[in-house]
């Protein structure tokens, strides 16, 4: 039989890449840039598998360039850069990697609500050009505490009630909006469940963790942003367009809130005249919610399982569009 035909579209950790050509056949892109569109349909023709990043847009044109597709592994949890509706009608595996970056990413989300409400990214820029003068100053850099205050989280999954967890240590009290309530994790974890607009009244803090939707599409508008408290600080490390960006610069430099700290944008990376990167209210990270060496190497090792797993015939770990097994049975993609 035939080694099944890989692309991979970045250059991956040694582990993954080991396993994977042990019995593929592997073109890698190779660069810091992703590979454009075109080096994607070009070299999905004729590959039975596709591991893509999430700055690959996969959508139906380009699952439609390739006939012999019959997995595509991404290498992260959200899946909004995949058409899973088109895949799934052509039978076409879609897997991710939940749960490995839940601890890495809520970490971050944490951190970048203590460093919005602290200053501590403008700080360290006083701190290097010289606009620290006088020393200690009883005005100087004040900011919001953390420890007691409210929390409000908007998405109850696994980096959410990885936040809550976060939170609990620092007795903050915790609300969320989920679209389904979920009364186990509020008994387990203290938590409250409020609709969205309490939420949003009554937060000093508020985290987003819902996956990018058509629902949750600038689910945080101008609208929303003025419900908030004035002295509230939002973080979002799920995807940018969840928050209508131009509207979150209005209420950063209108005061209608009081920071945010920001790790996801509409578009990536940040284009330099972007209005937030103007602010000093707000902290900026280029979407490293996963960047730790230990989650990114188990994310690589569950991307290369979960293509193996499919073009094996064995159920994947991580299997997204779980109807697909209807539309295309494992039996008959079995090829190694
Ligand atoms: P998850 O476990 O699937 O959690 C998502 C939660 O959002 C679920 O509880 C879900 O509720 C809820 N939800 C979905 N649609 C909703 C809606 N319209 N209104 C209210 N709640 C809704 O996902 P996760 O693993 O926590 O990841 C969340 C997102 O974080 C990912 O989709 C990804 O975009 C982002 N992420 C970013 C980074 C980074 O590097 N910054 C890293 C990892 C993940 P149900 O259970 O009822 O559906
Ligand atoms: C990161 O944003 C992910 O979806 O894993």
């Amino acid at each position: 039989m035939n080694k099944p035909r890989i692309y991979i579209t970045r250059e991956i950790p040694a582990k993954g890449l080991e396993l994977l050509s042990r019995c593929c056949d592997i073109t890698m892109h190779r660069g810091k840039e992703p590979p454009s569109r075109e080096d994607i349909q070009i070299n999905i023709q004729g590959k039975d598998g596709l591991l893509c990043m999430l700055t690959d847009k996969i959508d139906s044109e380009i699952i439609k360039t390739s006939d012999k597709l019959k997995v595509i592994s991404s290498f992260n949890v959200g899946v909004d850069h995949i058409d899973t509706i088109e895949a799934t009608k052509r039978g076409i595996y879609v897997t991710y990697t939940p749960g490995v970056l839940t601890n890495a990413t809520a970490d971050l989300a944490f951190a970048l609500m203590m460093s919005a409400a602290r200053r501590i990214a403008e700080g360290d820029r006083n701190v290097r050009n010289g606009s620290w003068r006088g020393g200690w100053a009883p005005n100087m850099l004040l900011g919001e505490g953390v420890y007691g205050k409210t929390l409000g989280i908007i998405g109850l999954g696994r980096i959410g009630t990885a936040l809550a967890e976060r939170a609990s240590g620092f007795k903050m009290k915790i609300v969320y909006y989920n679209r389904n309530r979920l009364p186990n994790k509020e008994k387990k974890l203290n938590l409250e469940y409020r609709y969205l607009e309490d939420l949003l009244k009554e937060s000093d803090f508020i985290s987003l963790h819902v996956p990018l939707t058509d629902e949750t599409h600038h689910l945080i508008d101008s609208q929303k942003l003025k419900k908030m408290k004035r002295n509230a600080i939002l973080v979002n490390t799920a995807r940018g367009q969840i928050v209508d960006e131009d509207d979150l610069a209005d209420a950063l430099e209108g005061g209608w809130i009081s920071g945010a700290g920001i790790d996801v944008f509409s578009s990536e990376p940040l284009p330099a005249d972007n209005r937030l990167s103007q602010l000093k209210n707000v902290v900026l990270t280029p979407h490293i919610g996963s960047a730790t060496y230990h989650t990114r190497n188990l994310m690589c090792e569950i991307s290369a399982m979960n293509l193996l797993g499919v073009l094996k015939g064995e159920n994947p770990h991580y299997l997204f569009n779980i109807e697909v097994m209807k539309v295309r049975s494992l039996d008959s993609i079995k090829m190694i």
